[in-house]
């Protein structure tokens, strides 16, 4: 069969009707209920549930949004990405004598694993895992915000991007089990800094303050073999957003990444916040954001809008 009648046959679009995809798939996240916005980082219990947005930036440089797209919110758990990447750019494989890469079939902030496996995380997206990464940030740079923040507005295009000082200090205010993770690993001999030092670190990552256009922007090398498709420039080898995009395939989503990749099949990230950001090799990026979460901490109407512009779109890796 030709590949157009096959793409009519599994209902996948063509390209003109992609922003009006958007617009109606942002119209029936909407309708999706269910979910609960975080409340244990209490500076986010008070984001405005009905809030949505979705964003496709394709490498040629076409932009198709829908809602509230340049809305900046928490991207919480997406900023990862972002320290994962410095990290592996600045230690190299020395990175993986102390951390993972492997799916840890447990919520994002668990502890019991942590401590049967010596305080070594099992993967760089769970909260374990990306305070570890903060610690060699906060090993390796003088200034290891600055290092974060540079990256992230050269990657967005796009100098209005801060951390939200209330997000970052009420989770100071009530991040114990986070505290608890990074004791445990420092007591394994794990952790290397001031503790107090790569919490501080890790808490104002995550209180990044970003919209969808921001990071399907920022993500764009990650499904362009490393090079900034928008400014040329090369931000990370071809093997690490290679590396990058199998650990965001097999733990992004959390305990939920299997079902991820059965429904979805493309590597991605969320964050509690309400933000899913999803990387389409040689294709461009999705970001979704709408606060109400399951019970895996992944946005429920963001989990939707991906599945359905993927499928619509027929863009699974496998
Ligand atoms: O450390 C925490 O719990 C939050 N700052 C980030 C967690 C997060 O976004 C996990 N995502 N699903």
């Amino acid at each position: 069969l030709p590949q157009a009648a096959r793409d009519q046959q599994q209902g996948i679009v063509a390209p003109d009707d992609i922003q009006a995809l958007c617009e109606s798939i942002l119209q029936q996240a909407q309708q999706v209920g269910g979910g609960k916005v975080a409340d244990y980082i209490p500076a986010l219990a008070c984001v405005e549930p009905e809030q949505c947005a979705l964003t496709l930036a394709t490498l040629d440089g076409k932009l198709y949004q829908a809602g509230a797209a340049q809305q900046a919110f928490s991207i919480q758990s997406v900023s990862k990405l972002y320290g994962l990447m410095l990290a592996m750019q600045r230690v190299g494989d020395e990175l993986w004598q102390r951390v993972q890469m492997e799916p840890s079939g447990q919520p994002f902030n668990s502890i019991v694993q942590l401590e049967w496996e010596k305080g070594i995380p099992r993967n760089p997206m769970i909260n374990a895992g990306a305070i570890l990464v903060s610690d060699v940030l906060v090993s390796h740079y003088s200034a290891s915000k600055n290092a974060v923040l540079s990256l992230v507005r050269q990657l967005a295009g796009s100098d209005d991007i801060f951390a939200d000082a209330d997000v970052h200090q009420s989770e100071l205010n009530h991040g114990s089990r986070n505290a608890a993770l990074a004791y445990l690993m420092k007591s394994f001999g794990n952790l290397h800094s001031d503790v107090g030092e790569v919490l501080d670190h890790y808490f104002w990552q995550c209180a990044l303050s970003m919209s969808c256009e921001q990071l399907a922007r920022s993500f764009a090398f990650l499904a362009n073999r490393g090079i900034c498709p928008f400014s040329g420039n090369s931000i990370a080898s071809h093997r690490d957003t290679q590396r990058i995009n199998a650990l965001l395939s097999t733990s992004g989503m959390y305990d939920q990444s299997g079902q991820f990749a059965f429904e979805v099949g493309i590597p991605a990230k969320s964050g509690v916040g309400g933000g899913i950001v999803a990387i389409v090799p040689d294709f461009g990026v999705l970001a979704a954001w709408s606060p109400p979460l399951n019970n895996y901490g992944n946005s429920t109407r963001g989990m939707y809008m991906i599945r359905e512009l993927a499928n619509r779109l027929g863009l699974s890796v496998y």
